[in-house]
């Protein structure tokens, strides 16, 4: 399996890569045959403390993964292949989550969007249009957006206050990869009082660092074609090993509305985890599917609901939390 038309010379080894006979390695190899993120220990340590405290609490903690990974064309990363995904409903749902008493582990692609800060860094507005310079030197925000930015800002500072919100981040796929992996397990000590709520957009493809080219590549060589590998799913051992008790929700995102629920539910029997939340591309922000083993609930804001800039996410959480609640106190989602 080539990965990548470009000069042999340019790769860093020709090493063959163990697979399982079908073209997809198994996520234990994918972990030995590509190097762990430097900064893993820091959020190791980052993450085992705030499990320590929302412990002894006997808080509910939320692990949510928001935004796109990216995958490298060269080991010295020039080039990438990336995704559409923003992270708009991984923040969304962690202000909700907050507002229900939850702690937040918010692992999130590098500069996507962040709780509370969306309201002012993603809107249509710049930052600086929201102040005003002041004689005396200070600056102030002006009047007609004080009010909102007043409630969010104190619900922000009371989330840090609180440590209930842990902010870590990621970039590439084996980046998200090994901290999925790592933290999930930290999480497991938590047991059922841990909830996974994976809306990461995560590529399906990749260029094993061994068949990856080391230096940029050339246009000088022409053309460009790619081959890559598949990622293997590692939904598969997060919820039989590394995350066994907690409540556990994939993502489902589809662009044929005749696939999702179909597809959904394959997922839900393929890996025996407990929420499967569909959404279509186009719609994402108005409606997705809840699917849980007996149920499919579908969650809609009206058109007037759109308007008035209701969010599907203040739908979405209190199904969640009450399926949670079901998963502590029973074992069952219903
Ligand atoms: O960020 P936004 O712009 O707001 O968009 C939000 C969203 C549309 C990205 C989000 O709502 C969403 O649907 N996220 C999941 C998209 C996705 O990757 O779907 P998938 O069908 O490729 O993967 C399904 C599930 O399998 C995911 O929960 C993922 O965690 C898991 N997976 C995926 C790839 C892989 N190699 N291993 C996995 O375990």
């Amino acid at each position: 399996m080539a990965s990548i038309t470009v000069p042999i010379s340019n790769t860093s080894s020709n090493e063959p890569i163990l697979d399982n006979g079908q073209g997809v390695i198994d996520p234990d190899v994918y972990f030995q045959i590509n190097e762990p993120p430097a900064d893993l220990p820091e959020f190791e340590s980052k993450l085992n403390a705030f499990v320590d405290y929302h412990k002894e609490l006997g808080s509910k903690v939320v692990f949510i993964t928001s935004g796109g990974t990216t995958v490298p064309l060269e080991n010295q990363t020039v080039r990438f292949i990336d995704n559409f995904s923003n992270g708009t409903r991984g923040a969304t749902s962690a202000e909700y989550f907050l507002e229900a008493g939850y702690a937040v582990v918010f692992m999130h692609r590098q500069n996507s969007i962040q709780p509370y800060n969306r309201h002012y860094t993603h809107s249509n507005m710049g930052f600086l249009d929201y102040l005003e310079p002041k004689e005396d030197g200070s600056v102030q925000v002006l009047t007609q957006y004080a009010a909102k930015m007043h409630k969010l800002l104190t619900k922000y500072n009371q989330a840090k206050d609180t440590n209930r919100i842990l902010m870590l981040d990621f970039v590439t796929l084996p980046e998200y990869l090994f901290k999925l992996q790592s933290g999930s397990k930290v999480l497991a000590r938590l047991e059922t009082r841990a909830m996974y709520y994976l809306a990461a957009a995560v590529s399906d493809f990749f260029i094993p660092s061994q068949k990856m080219a080391e230096h940029k590549i050339q246009s000088r060589d022409g053309g460009l074609t790619l081959t890559l590998d598949q990622v293997p799913k590692f939904l598969k051992p997060l919820v039989s090993n590394w995350a066994a008790k907690g409540l556990i929700v994939s993502f489902k995102l589809e662009t044929d509305n005749n696939l999702l629920v179909p597809k959904a539910r394959q997922a839900l029997t393929r890996y025996g985890h407990q929420v499967v939340i569909g959404n279509m591309l186009k719609t994402r922000k108005q409606t997705v599917t809840l699917i849980t083993q007996h149920r499919e609930k579908v969650l809609s804001l009206t058109p007037q609901q759109v308007e008035n800039d209701i969010e599907i996410e203040s739908e979405i959480i209190p199904e969640l939390v009450r399926i949670h609640q079901n998963w502590i106190d029973s074992g069952k989602t219903e």
